[in-house]
């Protein structure tokens, strides 16, 4: 296929999930949200062979073959730019083009901590070098966005992909995809980073000994899983902010029970149902990362604490956050 340009720009949101993490590897639903904080690409056709990435994490390396150089930052600085360089040669070649990039990273999404910074690169980058051959489209994006995202841990569910590309809130399951949702109200979350980074492959392994070693209680906990997410989905829809939160604590305790959650997460989560949180639990992969909290609003009471996270002893650090209906930009 040929070039209709020499650069191009994208952006794609990271996301929590709502409800159904874990589970939802295994079908059974999962409720998400794309919030609005980005990663940000360039990508510029350049005048070698090689894939050169730089991120602002302080990584570089250059990728020539199946070689790698690196430019900058420590040693495993090859296991985290490999996935992303085969996401762009992903899209190479499906468009049939042997070409050299040089990918730029920029990031407002902390990594390693639930928020699909992952998903979002895969996405962006797919997004990015896709629209050098064509206007991009994004059910093609996501698809390809997942199988890059599979290099990174192999059992993703897909779901992280999806929610980037298109933005919102969905209500997803593996097998069927994903159908978009509408609130009645604007949500009213907060975000809180316990900033502790996580392995999402290593959990999910250790989520899958779970269930082999415990095959009939992981059947009841995928089975409340999904009756949870049903029942979230019709508060969402219906703008029943109390029943939603309610329903975020019954889903942590089931993550409780998988091995996913923490002293330091489940401490701060009940600190915010003290301070008057709707509710709360950790969102993600868990084993650190971050917790999503359902607020009421004008709760100056809740405001504060979220203000002093840091300061507790409880380590924290708090994020304001709102739902992305953009998805992946592409300019
Ligand atoms: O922590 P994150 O952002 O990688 O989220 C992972 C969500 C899981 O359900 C644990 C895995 C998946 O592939 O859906």
């Amino acid at each position: 296929m040929r070039l209709r340009r020499s650069s191009a720009i994208a952006s794609a949101p990271g996301k929590v999930v709502l409800f159904g993490e874990h589970f939802v590897v295994y079908d059974t639903p999962a409720i998400l949200a794309a919030i609005n904080r980005r990663v940000n690409v360039t990508v510029r056709v350049n005048n070698t062979d090689n894939i050169d990435i730089t991120s602002d994490l302080g990584l570089a390396g250059s990728f020539k073959d199946s070689r790698f150089n690196s430019l900058k930052g420590p040693k495993e600085a090859e296991t985290i730019l490999a996935p992303l360089c085969e996401c762009a040669r992903l899209v190479l070649s499906e468009r049939g083009c042997n070409l050299g990039l040089d990918i730029d990273l920029v990031s407002n999404l902390p990594e390693s901590v639930g928020l699909g910074s992952s998903a979002a690169c895969c996405v962006a980058i797919t997004a990015a070098v896709d629209s050098l051959f064509h206007e991009p489209d994004r059910n093609w994006i996501s698809a390809k966005a997942v199988e890059s995202e599979r290099l990174i841990h192999k059992d993703s569910s897909g779901a992280d992909c999806y929610i980037s590309t298109f933005g919102g809130l969905m209500y997803f399951v593996k097998k069927e995809g994903f159908k978009k949702i509408y609130s009645k109200k604007e949500l009213s979350l907060g975000l809180i980073n316990t900033g502790t980074k996580h392995s999402t492959g290593n959990l999910v392994s250790s989520v899958k000994k779970f269930k082999e070693t415990n095959q009939t209680s992981f059947k009841v906990l995928m089975l409340l899983s999904e009756i949870i997410c049903q029942k979230a989905l019709a508060a969402i829809n219906e703008g029943d902010e109390k029943t939603f939160g309610n329903l975020m604590y019954q889903n942590h305790v089931l993550l409780q029970e998988i091995g996913v959650s923490n002293k330091k997460i489940d401490e701060l989560v009940n600190m915010c149902l003290t301070k008057g949180a709707w509710g709360a639990k950790l969102t993600g992969a868990g084993g650190g990362g971050s917790i999503i909290v359902s607020i009421p609003r004008h709760d100056y009471g809740l405001k504060i604490f979220f203000d002093s996270l840091g300061n507790d002893g409880l380590g924290g650090q708090s994020i304001p956050v709102k739902v992305d209906f953009n998805g992946v930009l592409v300019a």
